[in-house]
Order: C-alpha cells, then structure tokens, then sequence
C-alpha cells in the first residue's frame, strides 16, 4: 500500500493557551521521529499560540472550521486569509458537530471546500451516518452523497490536498467505536465513490481516516485494516499521554 498513516487531532472547543501551549510541546517532543503524519487542530484562539511551538516539527497545524467566504461582513467568522496568516496548513470541514448542531448543509460544506483548496490549504472532509440512517441501512448511501457534494468541482490535480475522515456520528465521544471490519467496509465502499469520480488510481492513494472514540487500546485494530489509513481523534487527542500512543501505534 502506498498510502502513509495520518493521525489528527481534532481538540475542539477544549483548553486555555497556557494548557494548549503545554499539549502542544509534549507532543511535538514525544513525535519527534515517528513514522507518520501528524496534525494538531486547536481551536481559533489557540492557533496562533501553537503555531510556534509545532512550526519545523512534524506536526501539521490545523483548524477546526472556516467561513464559506474569503472576507466581508460575516460576524463570528473566520476566514482562509486568516487561517492563512497564521501558518494553518489544513482545516477541518464538514464536521457531524458543524453538520447537525450548525445546520452546515453539503452545499456549504463544497463551498468551504473549494475555497480552502484555492488558498492552498488541505482539507479534511469529514463525512458519517447517523445512528438512525444505519439502522435504516443507509450509511453507505449517507456517506457516499457526503462525499459526492462536498468534492463537487475538486480538480483532479487538488486532489492530492484532500483527505476524507469516516466519523459515524454515534461513535463521536460515546465511547462506541465501530468494529474494525465495520469501519473498514464504508471506507472501502467510500474508495470506490472516489474511484468512480476519479479513476482507480486516485482511489487508491486517497487517505481516509476513521474517527470516533479512538483510543491507545483500539488503535492499532483499526489501522491495521485495508482502507483505514489513520484517524481523527477527539477526546483522547486533548491528552499528550493519551494521543502520543495512538500517533505511534504499531504498525
Ligand atoms: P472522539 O474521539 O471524542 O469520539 O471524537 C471524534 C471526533 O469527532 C474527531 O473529529
């Protein structure tokens, strides 16, 4: 496989500077060497205060969300230039918080998308059913308009800055993670809607990481699956001794 492992941490709305500033030096030395990409995604107020500590390390600073729009008159938003201007390299998109607790519709969702991609940043797509779609049977059918709409006018040559993040909404920070074999299933059932938009060697490359009540303990089960090339990780990601063992599980 020629896909290398990315593993995220989405910090979401947790922690003052002083306690971002001190989660980000311990991961920047405890990853210091490994083996796989990495990203910290702090909240907007926390960037510029992490931004030095995880600049030349191999950690990757992200945001969390950004507007639709590049400037203007849009309260209590923020925008690419913005994100741009202090060093962020990748944004979080199309969150399930954003989509079902902030209404972001798939429509909205694109046009963050083609914007961040314009200004050169990479995205994470997230994209994941919710617990009644499912048993509806109808998470691939979920995942597959998700990711259809948000990659709708994606260059094929932008897509090496796209990675798509499988959450199941009933897995966010229930402490349920989908069985490894589950999760595998819709990621390989998301490469095939990539495939059938780009062709099978795009397909293949794209990375797909799976979110959801990842811990040190399930780790390297979900990694060790095919189509799961790494993951998005929410409350054990707010801990150095937490996130540095899913960041260097074993391969
Ligand atoms: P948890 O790891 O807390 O379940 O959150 C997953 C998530 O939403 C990451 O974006």
């Amino acid at each position: 496989m020629s896909r290398s492992y990315y593993i995220a941490g989405n910090w979401k709305m947790h922690k003052t500077r002083a306690e971002a500033a001190e989660l980000a030096k311990a991961l920047a030395a405890r990853l210091k060497g490994g083996k796989h990409k990495y990203l910290v995604a702090p909240s907007f107020t926390l960037i510029e205060t992490v931004a030095p500590i995880v600049k030349g390390s191999n950690i990757r600073l992200g945001a969390q969300n950004m507007a639709a729009e590049e400037q203007g008159a849009h309260t209590g938003e923020v925008s690419v230039l913005q994100l741009k201007d202090l060093g962020v390299q990748t944004v979080i998109l199309g969150h399930s918080e954003r989509r079902h607790v902030y209404k972001e519709d798939d429509g909205l969702i694109n046009k963050k998308v083609l914007l961040a991609l314009k200004h050169g940043l990479e995205v994470i797509l997230c994209v994941g059913e919710l617990l009644e779609e499912r048993e509806a049977g109808k998470a691939e059918a979920v995942c597959e308009t998700q990711t259809v709409e948000g990659l709708k006018g994606v260059a094929p040559a932008d897509l090496d800055r796209i990675v798509i993040a499988y959450e199941p909404v009933w897995a966010i920070g229930t402490g349920k993670t989908a069985t490894p074999e589950d999760a595998d299933a819709i990621h390989a059932y998301i490469r095939k809607v990539v495939g059938k938009l780009y062709g099978p060697s795009e397909a293949d490359k794209i990375i797909i990481q799976y979110g959801g009540s990842v811990k040190p303990e399930n780790a390297a089960q979900l990694m060790a699956k095919e189509n799961i090339d790494g993951a998005l990780v929410g409350g054990a990601a707010l801990k150095a001794d937490s996130f540095a063992p899913i960041a260097q599980f074993d391969s």
